[in-house]
């Protein structure tokens, strides 16, 4: 099909599609490690990259279109020496991969502040390659301005990477807004039932390629099916974020009601700090809300253990609404200090609003918020 005739909507649906011989409607799952080639001239020519075709499962197959993801792009654009400035406010594993791991190959990072832009500017050093970003952040929702961002990385020479885990691309189109990269957990909304885990790194082919040649040499590959069961996830995936955002926000809208919610953090809702930028950047608030319950780490494990139908787990963007404590599991590994930092209180819970009756999510949570 050509591409550039669908809706996003469509090709979520029916782009990609490569059918074997035996024209199967649904995608085939191809469990096969490498691929035969017809002779020794047609091997020598896929292996220098002169005729395109699968080779071996660690780079090239059928049902794999993506990769996973941040270590990717570190270890495939970064050397020793280079510079990175990231947000402070990101998934937790990143902070530790950037603060500490890339660290020992000689990689510095500088975390700022999510929303203050002067902030990224004053930290850029003349060895910086790398502007990192997460918008919504995990767990409190704050955004940042992600065409005012790829501006501070044009003047500075560095490339700009978005973590779009939150909105999806069918809610924000970093690329569009000057991202140079964009990077996917698949393992939330893309797979969209908390099956398998997997990532993806996508970007113009000149960025990303470098991300591509570690991935083959290294070898932190995806699953043909770990993909398939993607490919699966993105023909609802429109369907789900329109309705994961509806419900989100009515949760939002009531939550802020209840006395005992001390505030809400949902970027679909007016009170929150970056809900003009968010509008204008995002297509919708998205599935997360965060919210403090007034009495701290007791009061905020009283909904948690209230909880009849909602899971406690740390994943999100599932059928299924997800509950956590950031402070005592995501966020376990930080000081209290800096979780206070952060804005990670006590009292924080995160929902991963699944697509139950919102009715049903409300009267669960309502259980353990009474007095
Ligand atoms: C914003 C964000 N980025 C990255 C990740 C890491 O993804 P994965 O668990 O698929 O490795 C997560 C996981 O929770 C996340 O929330």
């Amino acid at each position: 099909m050509n591409e550039q005739d669908y809706q996003l909507e469509t090709l979520a649906v029916r782009a990609g599609i490569a059918r074997s011989q035996f024209n199967e409607h649904s995608e085939a799952l191809y469990l096969t490690s490498s691929f035969v080639f017809g002779s020794a001239a047609e091997a020598a020519a896929r292996f220098s990259g002169q005729t395109p075709g699968n080779i071996y499962a660690r780079f090239t197959n059928p049902t794999v279109t993506g990769m996973s993801a941040i270590l990717a792009t570190v270890m495939g654009l970064l050397s020793a020496g280079d510079h990175i400035v990231s947000s402070r406010s990101l998934f937790g594993a990143t902070v530790q991969l950037f603060g500490n791991i890339m660290k020992r190959f000689g990689i510095e990072t500088t975390f700022v502040s999510q929303t203050d832009v002067a902030a990224w500017r004053a930290a850029v050093q003349p060895n910086t390659k790398l502007l990192f970003a997460e918008t919504p952040s995990n767990p409190l929702t704050e955004i940042c301005d992600i065409a005012a961002l790829s501006q501070v990385a044009k003047q500075a020479g560095a490339l700009l990477a978005v973590d779009n885990c939150f909105c999806t691309p069918i809610l924000q189109r970093p690329l569009d807004l000057g991202a140079d990269l964009v990077i996917h957990s698949a393992t939330k909304y893309l797979d969209g039932q908390g099956r398998v885990l997997g990532g993806a790194v996508l970007g113009r082919k000149e960025v990303v390629d470098p991300v591509f040649t570690f991935l083959r040499t290294a070898g932190p590959t995806m699953s043909a099916f770990n993909a398939w069961i993607f490919l699966k996830g993105l023909e609802t995936l429109s369907l789900r974020m329109e309705a994961h955002s509806r419900s989100a926000l009515e949760l939002a809208l009531w939550l802020e009601q209840q006395p005992q919610v001390e505030r809400v953090f949902y970027p679909g809702l007016p009170s929150h700090p970056q809900y003009a930028l968010a509008k204008q950047q995002q297509k919708t608030g998205g599935g997360i809300v965060a919210f403090e319950v007034k009495g701290g780490k007791d009061a905020a494990w009283r909904v948690v253990d209230a909880t009849r139908m909602i899971s406690i787990t740390a994943n999100l963007g599932d059928t299924k609404t997800t509950l956590t404590h950031p402070a005592t599991t995501t966020h376990c590994r930080i000081t209290p200090e800096q979780r206070a930092a952060a804005g990670i209180g006590d009292g924080l819970l995160r929902v991963g609003v699944g697509l139950e009756a919102v009715s049903d999510i409300q009267g669960d949570l309502a259980r353990g918020l009474k007095v």
